[in-house]
């Protein structure tokens, strides 16, 4: 990704400028100079944009888990309906403090507790009653990410709750099994709010995924690992202002579950995890430190039809992957690891028990997930124009207008939409793109078929500088919807639009 992201910005005329910036990482430059910094003096605003490009393109690797804690895993959330059919959850957002390095105190926001929040389980078919509850300073929203509900009970920046407010919503799951998650969505306060310790994972089951005989043991062979950067200052709080960049904020610190420098430790038998980028705006390319493949089982919104092994898998901010790793074979003494192969930074190294256990076959077939030639056929209707860089974001040319409906579509209708990522004079960068209350199918990448891994549900999809994506996407249900740039940081500047489904 970054050797494309070097291409692109090669043929700007800023090229030689750029790759000597670049060159303080690792690379020879073409000008023997590597020291960029003078150069970085020049002039005007164009410099503004550039230094926020570079900072985004210089990100600090992540540092290696030394392994010393073992992960936490998110608890379950009770349900609190007796009712078979009926799931009813309460779901506070609050502040608390968390010690995430040893003997300090870090002040943190979360769900039902201090920090991140647990998992909601749902069934398909379950009615859901959600009291959802502001015991924060400041004004709030609960979106779900990924969840195909009414545009009310989305909980998009118009549905904010003021501290000490309380609401209920209610919604009927009606989409498979996949693998979603929760977080807030104020208008510009999004960013920080998750940067601060709010996101929790939402889990559905349908009677395909629990035939499907996938490792399911939660916390045992089913593993939650939502990913984060993260700066920490001298006090080792969480000062999103010092460390907010306007082009993504990237931390040098990883946590995974919140856990800083985790190891998790897993019996020999196949594991599935389940993977969110959860970061405010870092990529993270997961990859085994030994080279060897995995299996990917689901993509953001339910499973592939067929398990699809991969040698590393690359996900942007809030994409999600199932995989399963295959530690049946391991002993004791091995030394596997999850790394970052964008940074070569060590994630999550395992640790192998002596015990053996399940002993699973992977299914061949999980889904019938298909792109019809209808859809194939279908004329583009709305088109999308990614660009911009640091607080100059926009979609189609505008910011975020709360008052204003970019788009309409019919409730049940598919439409395609044709997202171009429009590159600036530095080449520009990768934005995540995500539409609410639906899953959508991937048609094509620059007129090329999807990868395989692509060819299944998603919310979110990642698009490369010059590259123009089509998905087909129908909404279940009515409401206004947000469409947005899943850097936390570009939707907070307005890389955002609405459309209003009737
Ligand atoms: Cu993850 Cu607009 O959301
Ligand atoms: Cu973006």
């Amino acid at each position: 990704m970054k050797k494309k992201f070097l291409l692109m910005a090669s043929i700007s005329l800023l090229a030689a400028f750029v790759l000597s910036a670049c060159a303080t990482n690792d690379e020879p430059t073409p000008n023997g100079n590597s020291n960029s910094m003078e150069e970085k003096d020049n002039d005007s605003n164009m410099n503004q944009d550039m230094e926020g490009h570079m900072d985004h393109d210089e990100e600090p690797n992540l540092t290696d888990s030394t392994g010393e804690n073992e992960l936490k895993i998110p608890a379950a959330l009770g349900n609190e309906s007796d009712n078979e059919s009926e799931v009813a959850y309460t779901v506070r957002a609050q502040k608390g403090e968390t010690e995430i390095f040893d003997g300090a105190k870090t002040k943190t926001y979360g769900y039902n507790g201090d920090f991140l929040g647990p998992v909601l389980r749902f069934s398909k078919g379950d009615k859901v009653k959600i009291n959802t509850i502001n015991e924060l300073d400041e004004e709030t929203t609960f979106h779900w990410h990924g969840l195909e509900v009414p545009g009310e009970a989305d909980g998009g920046p118009h549905e904010t709750l003021e501290p000490g407010e309380e609401k209920q919503i209610e919604f009927e799951v009606t989409q498979e099994a996949s693998t979603l998650w929760f977080h807030p969505h104020p208008d510009g306060k999004t960013a920080e709010q998750v940067y601060n310790g709010l996101a929790g994972l939402v889990y559905i089951e349908d009677d395909n995924s629990k035939s499907l005989n996938l490792p399911n043991k939660y916390g045992e062979n089913d593993i939650p690992l939502i990913f984060q950067d993260r700066t920490f200052d001298d006090e080792k709080q969480l000062n999103y202002d010092a460390a907010m960049n306007e082009d993504g904020t990237i931390g040098e610190t990883s946590l995974v579950n919140g856990t800083l420098n985790p190891k998790l430790t897993v019996n020999q038998e196949k594991v599935r995890f389940r993977l969110l980028n959860g970061s405010n705006a870092r990529n993270y390319t997961f990859k085994l430190n030994t080279g060897d493949s995995f299996v990917q089982v689901a993509t953001d919104g339910g499973f592939l039809n067929e398990p699809k092994k991969l040698n590393e898998i690359t996900l942007t901010p809030s994409e999600r992957a199932e995989i399963v790793i295959d530690f049946s074979q391991l002993d004791t003494e091995d030394e596997l690891a999850l790394i970052n192969e964008e940074d070569g930074s060590i994630l999550l190294p395992f640790g192998i028990s002596d015990q053996g256990g399940e002993d699973t076959e992977l299914p061949e077939k999980m889904n019938d997930f298909s792109i019809t030639e209808d859809e194939m056929d279908l004329p583009v209707t709305k088109e999308v124009e990614l660009f911009g860089m640091m607080d100059k974001v926009t979609i189609n040319g505008k910011k975020f207008d709360p008052d204003r409906i970019d788009f309409t579509q019919e409730q049940g209708e598919t439409e395609v939409w044709e997202i171009y990522n429009k590159p600036d004079d530095m080449g520009g960068m990768i934005h995540p793109f995500h539409i609410h209350g639906a899953q959508f199918k991937v048609l094509s990448r620059d007129g090329e078929k999807p990868s395989e891994n692509e060819q299944g549900w998603k919310d979110t999809i990642s698009v490369e500088p010059e590259e123009t994506v089509k998905v087909a996407v129908q909404f279940k249900e009515k409401g206004v919807y947000m469409f947005h740039c899943h850097n936390l940081e570009h939707e907070d500047n307005g890389m955002m639009g609405q459309v209003k489904v009737k």
